[in-house]
């Protein structure tokens, strides 16, 4: 299995370029299934969630073209087997987003309960609540969600609890309802938005995105449309904590400090210098960087997907910093690999105490889910002598291209078996 070995102590410099944002992509990708039209995609990241994505709406019917390096062609005119299995949706929990546009374009589907992850038990309620009100009969048989609508109805639905791919469950379901839904307490993310963006570009009446309330004025059909995907704000502000920590100079193309606030908010508590361009953004790292401490909680608030990032970053700087996690009950796994790399953090419920250390030093450690591999990432980069990361198939769910990218920012970075 593939490890990343990675060598301490470049200070990384330089320009590169972001990709499209994988948790926009992938419900996009699942928009698809709403029209019998193509739906032409641009700035598609080659990940491996994305493969997986595709060969799951190939095995329903989806004919999928691939044009150039970032482009896609979706045909959903060949739709017919409206089915994700048990083998497809354990390797991705994603897979859930293929239910509501199945039933609103099928009348039915038969789907795999997605099950927990390293990060938290992650169950799909709301998504299957949102469904019911919307007319749909549904039931869990052998593992399997089995939803049933010769059409849904448009209805209002308030989740229990903000959920970024249930809001994009049912904001896909609605496209196609008869009538009006209104979705409450409904996530505001940018990749919901970008969502939102594409359907209306297939003919979709929604308005809201971006808002807890958005309203849905189902229509008969949607048609084809080209779609161009957002930049990946978390690869963005995954790399501007790899140059903080290293105090390094870097400027990101291809992205946008749109949707990063919170993070570039922080970056700049900590002592970084941030300068902020149309589609760029440039980081110039302080000699020592500041603690910050941080809670995460939904969009605009500070992103559960930086959590960990932010943590290697604490880990070696000056002053005690408080990390509160309120999204996912498991997600401090990547702590006793950091401490494996001298980290002093400790560990108080959903608080994480993180007092920095003058240095860290290099060891073998392991991955257990994408977002702490980065956080791994970033820690080996600063650490002196060399950090071997195991179980890197984790990364490659989620970043692309991560090792050129960085070495071509002055880090050394290699892939070993
Ligand atoms: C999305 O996951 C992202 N994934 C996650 O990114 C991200 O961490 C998360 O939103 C929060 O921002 C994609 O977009 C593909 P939720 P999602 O539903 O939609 C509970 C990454 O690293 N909940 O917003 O699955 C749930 O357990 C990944 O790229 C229910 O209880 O997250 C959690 O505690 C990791 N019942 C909370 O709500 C439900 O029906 C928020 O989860 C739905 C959610």
């Amino acid at each position: 299995m593939d490890k990343l070995l990675i060598r301490g102590g470049s200070v990384l410099k330089g320009e590169v370029a972001m990709s499209g944002a994988k948790n926009a992509a992938l419900p996009i990708l699942c928009a698809s299934l709403l029209s019998a039209d193509p739906l032409e995609l641009g700035n598609v990241p080659q990940l491996n969630d994305i493969s997986t994505m595709l060969r799951l709406l190939g095995d329903m019917g989806i004919g999928v073209r691939h044009e150039g390096d970032d482009g896609l062609t979706l045909d959903g005119s060949g739709l017919n087997n409206p089915v994700a299995s048990y083998e497809m949706v354990k390797t991705m929990r994603a897979s859930i987003l293929v239910l509501g546009p199945l039933v609103a374009r099928c009348g039915e589907a038969r789907v795999s309960l997605p099950g927990g992850c390293a990060i938290g038990a992650r169950p799909v309620d709301q998504h299957i609540k949102g469904l019911q009100a919307m007319g749909a009969e549904v039931t869990v048989e052998q593992g399997y969600v089995h939803a049933r609508a010769s059409r849904l109805k448009g209805a209002r639905i308030c989740t229990d609890m903000v959920t970024v791919t249930g809001t994009e469950n049912l904001m896909m379901a609605a496209c196609l309802a008869d009538g009006e839904t209104i979705i409450e307490n409904a996530a505001r993310e940018p990749e919901v938005v970008d969502l939102a963006n594409c359907l209306v570009a297939m003919g979709a009446r929604i308005s809201g995105a971006g808002t807890d309330i958005i309203r849905i004025q189902g229509v008969e059909k949607l048609h084809g449309a080209r779609h161009s995907i957002m930049p990946d704000r978390i690869e963005t502000g995954t790399y501007l904590c790899a140059a903080a920590v290293t105090g390094g100079d870097i400027r990101l193309t291809r992205t946008s400090a749109a949707y990063l606030d919170s993070v570039v908010d922080k970056l700049m508590d900590a002592g970084c210098e941030i300068v902020v361009e149309r589609d760029a953004i440039r980081l110039t790292a302080p000699a020592k960087l500041k603690s910050v401490s941080l809670r995460t909680a939904p969009y605009p608030a500070f992103p559960t997907d930086m959590q960990a990032q932010f943590m290697a970053m604490n880990c070696v700087a000056d002053g005690v910093a408080t990390i509160r996690e309120t999204i996912f009950e498991n997600r401090f796994m990547h702590v006793s690999e950091l401490m494996r790399l001298g980290a002093n953090i400790q560990i108080e419920g959903n608080n994480a105490i993180v007092r920095g250390v003058d240095r860290l030093e290099g060891a073998t450690v392991m991955a257990t889910d994408l977002r702490a591999s980065a956080s791994l990432i970033i820690a080996g980069l600063v650490a002196s002598g060399e950090t071997l990361i195991d179980r890197i198939y984790h990364l490659d769910r989620g970043y692309e291209r991560i090792e050129q990218k960085l070495a071509a920012l002055g880090a050394s970075v290699e892939r070993v078996r």
